[in-house]
């Protein structure tokens, strides 16, 4: 009996196949994503309350969340701005649009964020935003293999360090992936940020000297991880100097932001 096999029936049924795959795979893609943006955007809320030292296991995020305002700084003038809405500004991508940013001349970029900074910067709040009890600012910059994303959180003197986080990096774990060890991030929360109105705060290679005059500001680096270690320094210093939230924060202690 001869077969029924074609060259046409076997690219048939491939292609019919190719095409009933893709359907499914797109049809998922284009279903999920709300749910992805959702986790992406609850996972966001976490890394701020964590960073705020707010979280609290086993309760709702976004129930947590309330007591947060996110607001909106014009990081030219550091003042609070209402040009654009906070809940939808993507301030990473408004840092490659020339339009949305300003270039970082000189020696400037000392965090490596590509070479512009966002024209604004979102901030998150708890209490009065005039007089906040903890401020949570989102900080980046380029650690061994890549950008860092986290948070550092300010208590209401706007000096004391309530915490820092990063929500994303591609740092080796057991290395520069030590920036997620609860017990490094534990030696943050209660330095001090600024000393005579100038940043002060940094991360050094080792271990700092417990009782030299510099305890209140200094901040163990990561062992084996020298690379990350001047990474996290850099860009807390880029964040809370005069090209980044330094400006605001001189402002809102003034009471003129
Ligand atoms: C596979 C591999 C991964 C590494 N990952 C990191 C890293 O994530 N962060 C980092 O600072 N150094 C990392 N290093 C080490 C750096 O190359 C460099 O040796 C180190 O930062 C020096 O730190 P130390 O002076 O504390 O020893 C890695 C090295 C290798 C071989």
């Amino acid at each position: 009996m001869p077969s029924k096999d074609t060259v046409g029936k076997t690219l048939g049924v491939a292609l019919a196949l190719c095409i009933a795959c893709s359907v499914v795979v797109s049809t998922a893609a284009v279903m999920l994503k709300p749910a992805q943006e959702a986790n992406v955007a609850l996972d966001r809320k976490r890394n701020i309350l964590a960073a705020a030292g707010m979280l609290e296991e086993g309760r709702s995020i976004d129930e947590q969340f309330e007591s947060i305002s996110t607001l909106v700084v014009d990081m030219r003038s550091g003042r609070f701005s209402e040009e654009v809405d906070g809940e939808n500004y993507n301030s990473i991508a408004a840092a490659k649009d020339p339009d949305q940013s300003s270039r970082l001349e000189g020696g400037a970029d000392s965090a490596n964020i590509g070479g512009r900074r966002e024209n604004f910067g979102v901030v998150y709040v708890v209490g009065d935003r005039n007089a906040p009890d903890t401020i949570i600012l989102p900080v980046r910059g380029a650690g061994l293999w890549g950008q860092m994303y986290g948070f550092l959180a300010l208590e209401e003197d706007l000096n004391t360090v309530a915490g820092l986080g990063f929500y994303e990096h591609k740092e080796t774990p057991g290395l520069g992936g030590e920036v997620d060890n609860p017990r490094w991030k534990a030696l943050w929360p209660g330095k001090n940020a600024f000393r005579d109105g100038a940043v002060a705060i940094e991360v050094i290679k080792g271990t700092a000297n417990r009782e030299g005059p510099m305890a209140a500001y200094q901040v163990d680096g990561l062992s084996g991880a020298t690379l990350t270690t001047r990474g996290v320094n850099n860009l807390v210093q880029f964040w809370l100097g005069d090209d980044g939230f330094g400006p605001f924060l001189s402002n809102l202690k003034a009471g003129e932001a």
